[in-house]
């Protein structure tokens, strides 16, 4: 009896966290593979490229994160809080379970949260990390997010609040123009963001560039200057980022 308790003991369940990548299903790191061959089971989000999928064994249990929470319901972080215990459950169940998230696990990918959660359930984790979207926009725009003297900062925002609204909890006056802004979820809000850098007193002449659907092969980019913005901000499809700052400047303007 005591033996079948240490023996069961002895067995480590681990949960890695795992960056895919944005679209490109080649931007995955090594490591992130080599855990996802042995995976057992796979909570993976909408944004990932589901061919990634193909590196995990036949009998690997696949859930969509998205599926365990409704990212449409007003009260997302109760229905993240379900993904939470989800996490825990399998990882009771299983010996190694993958969280794959899109992009790279810490920027935007409630991670916080997740982490939190297992460590309050005493389960071992591991975080691998990935390309994030704003690395990829940038090299396939061919340009540096930062430049000595021009853009010496880069920032990473939320953009899914109306930067316009009073309840908007970025201050805009507070980002430097000596940087490089890079806005993600901020398809709704491109016209918004524009109008308030603007009225913080940005150059109406900035350039900007958007790019939807970083590392699939129908990416897209569109490039502007903040004055016009919204001309084309209306055909925008998501998943898209945003860039402003004078680096733009060095983008090839064709593709
Ligand atoms: C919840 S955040 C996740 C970010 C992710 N962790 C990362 O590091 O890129 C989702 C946002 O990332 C951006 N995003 C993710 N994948 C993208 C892609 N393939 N193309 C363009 N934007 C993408 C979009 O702004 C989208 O609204």
């Amino acid at each position: 009896m005591n033996l079948l308790k240490n023996s069961k003991k002895s067995i480590k369940h681990k949960v890695y966290i795992i960056g895919a990548g944005p679209g490109d299903t080649e931007l995955i790191t090594l490591k992130g593979i080599n855990v996802l061959k042995k995976a057992e089971c796979v909570i993976y989000d909408y944004l990932v490229n589901k061919d990634i999928l193909e590196y995990v064994p036949i009998t690997t249990e696949l859930i969509n994160a998205d599926k365990a929470r409704n990212r449409y319901l007003d009260n997302f972080t109760k229905e993240q809080d379900k993904l939470n215990d989800l996490i825990v459950q399998k990882a009771k169940e299983y010996r190694t379970v993958v969280r794959l998230k899109n992009g790279d696990p810490t920027i935007f990918g409630r991670l916080n949260e997740e982490i939190q959660s297992l460590i309050k359930n005493k389960i071992d984790f591991e975080i691998i990390p990935g390309v994030t979207t704003a690395s990829s926009a940038a090299s396939f725009l061919k340009i540096g997010l930062t430049k000595t003297k021009v853009a010496p900062i880069v920032s990473f925002i939320a953009g899914h609040e109306n930067p316009l609204s009073k309840n908007s909890i970025i201050d805009f006056s507070k980002l430097s123009q000596k940087s490089t802004l890079v806005f993600y979820m901020a398809v709704e809000n491109l016209n918004n963001i524009a109008e308030k850098l603007i009225g913080e007193g940005w150059e109406k002449d900035t350039p900007f560039a958007i790019v939807e659907s970083v590392g699939f092969n129908y990416e897209k980019k569109h490039i502007g200057k903040l004055k016009n913005i919204k001309k084309i901000s209306n055909g925008i499809k998501p998943p898209a980022v945003l860039l402003i700052g004078d680096v733009i400047n060095y983008a090839i303007k064709k593709k």
